[in-house]
């Protein structure tokens, strides 16, 4: 079968197995880097088995919005081989899903997927680009409960789209490869995709969070569309946020009161957090500003229904929102502020516990601490620690 596939494609296949699906992928041996990586970029048609989890975490939240719904609809406007359109249909029941890619290749794939899958009567493949797609009902057939943007880099070009096919109470799920604009290594990119000043602070990888979807936000919120997390994370090279979509005017005030900006000062560790857009309520003297950002919770009322293994980490980031403040300390950093050695930050974490305090590692970095004590109190835990 594999052999009369690569003839029909014009290039080597395997089969492989992610969550439940068996997957026809392009021969993974064939696209190795210099130094011996496989490079899914170099593929004729896309497939990361590093985005496992990526996926696990969509189909773990499509399943769970299934059940509150009593249906999911699911369009993927990049959808490469296939792959996660396959398991939304296979792992969270989806009645339909439409899996647009503008390579051809991809879409011949697509169709192999579906078919060796058996659910070729739910997955429908279609070759088109995806802004033609989410921004036209006709060829989308209408509206879905789950959008998917899973792009190359940025999902900002295709957000406003995505915003227009997705339901309302259905989610809006973006994927951002572009980390180096996000953590703040290239400022000016940053400016450009998502209107927003990014600086490297020790907390970078939230901040990506927050960039993302306080400008997601922003574009909605054009259309009167209010978007909310049900959740948001950073994970090995990429940020991924599921927004629930809400229509209302008063809804929308309610998402922009939730955006502001952060000031920070490397050499004290100094960070305030205003809340406020398009301007800040407060401008304190002598800190950089970043933002405009989320500064709400980055998980909703559908993360707590997640099941599956994927449900420790969410329960991690539910529990960082319980703490309730938009970034961390980097233990490291405050131990070189304090020119001392680093102490283990299990151990400052559990003395922040003590003393009253509400503390967790991050899910983005094991040596950050998100806490609600005072700068100070870190910063005394921190060098009683020391070793
Ligand atoms: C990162 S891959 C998608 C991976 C896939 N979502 C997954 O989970 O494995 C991006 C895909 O977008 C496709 N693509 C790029 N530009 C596009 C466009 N303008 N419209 C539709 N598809 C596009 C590429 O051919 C590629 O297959």
């Amino acid at each position: 079968m594999l052999e009369e596939i690569s003839k029909e494609l014009g290039f080597e296949v395997e089969l492989i197995e992610e969550g439940k699906a068996k997957l026809v992928v392009p021969k993974m041996s064939n696209y190795l880097r210099p130094d011996g990586v496989y490079e899914p970029a170099h593929a004729p048609v896309f497939y990361n088995p590093k985005a496992k989890f990526n996926r696990d975490v969509a189909v773990a939240f499509g399943k769970a919005l299934r059940e509150e719904l009593g249906r999911l609809e699911v369009l993927e406007p990049l959808a490469g081989s296939g792959v996660r359109s396959v398991r939304y249909a296979k792992e969270a029941d989806a009645d339909k899903v439409l899996a647009v890619d503008v390579d051809p290749l991809a879409v011949k794939l697509i169709e192999i997927n579906a078919r060796i899958n058996e659910v070729e009567d739910k997955v429908k493949a279609l070759n088109a680009d995806a802004n033609a797609v989410l921004h036209n009902r006709q060829l989308r057939e209408g509206y879905y409960d789950l959008v998917d943007v899973d792009p190359f880099g940025s999902p900002m070009p295709f957000a406003d789209g995505a915003i227009r096919s997705t339901r309302r109470r259905g989610l809006v799920a973006l994927t951002a490869t572009d980390t180096a604009p996000l953590t703040g290594a290239r400022p000016q990119a940053a400016l450009r995709k998502y209107g927003a000043k990014v600086l490297r602070t020790p907390f970078s990888k939230e901040i990506a969070i927050r960039t993302l979807i306080g400008a997601v936000v922003r574009v909605a919120a054009v259309r009167e569309v209010a978007l909310k997390p049900e959740i948001a994370f950073f994970k090995d090279y990429y940020v991924r946020v599921e927004l629930r979509l809400d229509r209302g005017a008063k809804r929308v005030d309610e998402t922009l009161s939730n955006l502001g900006y952060i000031f920070y000062d490397d050499k004290s560790y100094e960070v305030v957090v205003s809340r406020g857009y398009p301007l800040p309520e407060d401008i304190p003297r002598g800190m950089r500003a970043l933002g405009p950002l989320w500064l709400g919770p980055l998980s909703g009322p559908l993360a707590k229904k997640v099941e599956g293994g994927v449900k420790p980490f969410v329960e991690k980031i539910i529990k960082e929102d319980e703490v309730g403040v938009p970034f961390s300390y980097k233990i490291e950093k405050v131990a070189s502020i304090l020119h001392t050695n680093m102490p283990s930050p299990r151990l400052v974490l559990l003395r922040l516990r003590e003393l009253g305090y509400k503390a967790v590692i991050t899910h983005y970095d094991n040596t950050a601490i998100k806490t609600n004590a005072p700068k100070e109190e870190v910063f005394k835990v921190v060098k009683e620690l020391s070793p």
